[in-house]
């Protein structure tokens, strides 16, 4: 991406009225560094605690890495999204829930959240379940998936969601990371129009996993469609069925703010997902001080992230961050495109939606049908406008601000990671003019830094890795059940320093511009995938005997995946096997790891020591062959004009 020299003023009526000025973000993120524990202590009273806490960070990032916030303090993070607000914001709307249909649609008021969750927990409580297990979630983007999750941590459960698009090989592989014996689903999904089959997709998971030593005792169904689904008396349970005898009266359970609150699976650039740890007390406080910084909230608002619940976007901009602080959060079931591309801005007029929050792969897509579909709508509630994921490319931006947004409404590009749990990067609205594609300042606590290979610092105007210096209450704790994998991945290699695995550039004003993953981390439509896990499943199937996999510039999704596949002796490669390897990886992780484009190659660009390079396979899959560098140091340099010559002629 071209640094944009473009600059957005802040829109006039927008800055007016903004909770921040300019000067209010400088002399806040000033406090924010100098007096780190004073700032933190004071955000900390944006929650409820049963105990307040006395301590605030004590934290170190070298080994043996150590990370606690608040530590003494005891809390149980539903009462700051329920109970605190039941007495005055108990008749508020709390979730807004827009089915897949257009018209279908439920609002709960904090008071009906309350009693739902309660009852939601009495069941898990009657399943036996209690403080520190981990349940698994499956789900569609129904209310019953929020109140799901707030169900877990109203009774001390830790919660695993594990997005509805995964295959039951991943999910099975999640149920067992965390041994988990009690999977929430529902019989089956709706979006776009198209059924998703849950339940079954559960079902086979359960199978899978006690092959591999962990068994699903319980599983809770929610209904959604009423459509047929297998049974297993004894171990399957129909939510409803179990919320008849359930009462709506459920104290919550006292948890030490670093207790878990959530394991969330995300691909790495080695093995197997891991399971990214966040705790109670720093998480929640961080999801609250970000979401109400990020979009200027105000108490009226009507607040709607696109985001599933299955990813971190979801978890703390659907439910903790709007829902700590009280707010209108919306849940749409389907898909901005269906039933046509008018769809995502007719629920912003139906619903009245004034902060909106979404991935450049949306914009992207929507672009591409047009303004008519926007045009016709009224979109005049709308105040702000976020987006997540990847690098959004400056004609994306300036089509959200101009078209979507009228120029009204400031775009908020917000970077940040799963394992950062909230925003870390972001222009706060009304704070600084716009550069269309920059993540442009930290967050108050957040201190970046840029290092060159050997982990020397950068100044100034520059591009580098980045990496975070100081922790913040919102970052991971651990990897589930593996502390060293923790280590390794995120103080190895700048010891001292968080390692986020992404580039920036920086310009002279010290605005950063993330430029993209540095490791063997794809990113597809804003979500992460491995190169490492997209290969051991292309290397499952019998007729391939290596492969190798990379992204590639994709004009929707961002980056698209690209597969060299070297097969076994004697396989005919067809368009057919192509096919088949894309509904093999299918099976194995999900669609979202289908490869794009496969390439067959009869060998792979290796050093003498047998190393992919992927640089090459990087630039040959972008069809950019007159920057390969240095190619000496190949086992076969032939190959690489084999790979060419395959790549132009497909
Ligand atoms: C990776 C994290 C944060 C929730 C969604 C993704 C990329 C994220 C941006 C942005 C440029 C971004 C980074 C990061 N990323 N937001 N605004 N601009 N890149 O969470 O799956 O943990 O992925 O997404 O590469 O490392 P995730």
């Amino acid at each position: 991406m071209e640094n944009s020299p473009l600059i957005y003023p802040v829109p006039k009526a927008f800055a007016d009225a903004s909770n921040l000025t300019p000067d209010g973000y400088k002399s806040l993120y000033e406090r924010s560094i100098n007096d780190r524990d004073g700032f933190f202590a004071e955000q900390a009273k944006r929650i409820q605690w049963m105990t307040e806490p006395t301590h605030v960070g004590s934290w170190s990032f070298k080994s043996p890495v150590k990370i606690e916030w608040f530590r003494d303090g005891i809390l149980n993070v539903t009462e700051s999204c329920l109970d605190r607000h039941l007495e005055t914001r108990g008749d508020k709307v709390a979730i807004i829930f827009e089915g897949d249909e257009p018209g279908e649609s439920q609002t709960f008021t904090y008071r009906e959240l309350h009693r739902h969750v309660c009852r939601f927990a009495n069941v898990l409580k009657a399943q036996g379940a209690g403080k520190g297990d981990r349940i698994t979630l499956y789900m569609p983007m129904i209310p019953e998936a929020a109140i799901a999750m707030l169900a877990c941590a109203r009774i001390g459960a830790v919660h695993s969601v594990v997005f509805g698009g995964f295959s039951p090989d991943a999910l099975a592989g999640r149920i067992v990371d965390c041994d988990s014996h009690l999977v929430i689903t529902a019989d089956e999904g709706v979006r776009g129009g198209r059924i998703v089959p849950l339940k079954k997709n559960a079902d086979a998971a359960c199978e899978i996993a006690a092959r591999n030593g962990v068994t699903v005792k319980t599983q809770l169904v929610v209904q959604r469609t009423g459509g047929d689904v297998a049974w297993q008396d004894g171990r399957d349970i129909w939510y409803h069925e179990a919320a008849a005898e359930a009462s709506v009266d459920c104290p919550a359970e006292p948890m030490s703010a670093e207790d878990p609150l959530f394991i969330l699976y995300t691909s790495g650039s080695t093995g197997q997902p891991k399971g990214v740890l966040h705790t109670c007390g720093g998480y929640l406080v961080w999801a609250s001080m970000t979401h109400d910084y990020v979009f200027d909230l105000k108490e009226d608002d009507v607040y709607w992230c696109t985001a599933d619940v299955g990813w971190v976007t979801g978890h703390t901009y659907i439910v903790y961050g709007p829902l700590a602080n009280g707010a209108t959060t919306l849940m749409f079931e389907g898909v901005p495109t269906y039933p046509d591309a008018s769809r995502a801005w007719q629920v912003c007029d139906t619903h009245k939606v004034s902060l909106f929050y979404t991935a450049p792969t949306a914009i992207r897509a929507l672009m591409r049908e047009g303004d008519d579909p926007v045009k016709v709508t009224d979109r005049t509630s709308l105040r702000v406008l976020g987006t997540v994921g990847e690098p959004i490319n400056p004609e994306a931006w300036e089509w959200y601000f101009n078209v979507v947004g009228d120029g009204r409404c400031p775009i908020i590009d917000t970077w940040w990671q799963t394992e950062t749990g909230g925003a870390m990067i972001v222009p706060l609205p009304g704070t600084v003019d716009m550069k269309p594609g920059a993540g442009t300042f930290p967050m108050f606590g957040i201190e970046p830094e840029l290092l060159d290979a050997d982990g020397k610092v950068l100044e100034g105007a520059t591009e580098g890795n980045l990496v975070i210096t100081a922790s913040w209450p919102g970052q991971m704790r651990t990897v589930y059940g593996d502390h060293e994998r923790f280590e390794q991945t995120y103080f190895s290699t700048y010891p001292g320093n968080y390692f986020t695995g992404d580039g920036a550039r920086r310009d002279a004003d010290g605005t950063i511009w993330i430029t993209g993953r540095v490791d063997d981390v794809i990113n597809v439509s804003g979500h992460r995938m491995g190169t490492a896990e997209v290969e051991a499943a292309l290397g499952s199937h019998p007729d391939v005997a290596e492969s190798a996999v990379v992204g590639y510039p994709h004009d929707i999704k961002g980056q698209g995946i690209y597969a060299y596949v070297t097969t076994t002796a004697g396989t005919v490669e067809t368009d057919e096997l192509k096919r088949d390897l894309v509904r093999h990886v299918r099976a194995e992780i999900g669609p979202i790891a289908s490869p794009d484009l496969i390439q067959f190659s009869d060998g792979l660009p290796k050093t003498r020591s047998g190393k992919i390079m992927r640089r090459i396979l990087r630039k040959i899959a972008a069809n950019d062959y007159d920057a390969l560098g240095d190619t000496s140091t190949l086992a076969e340099p032939a190959v690489v004009d084999a790979l060419i010559d395959g790549r132009m002629n497909r």
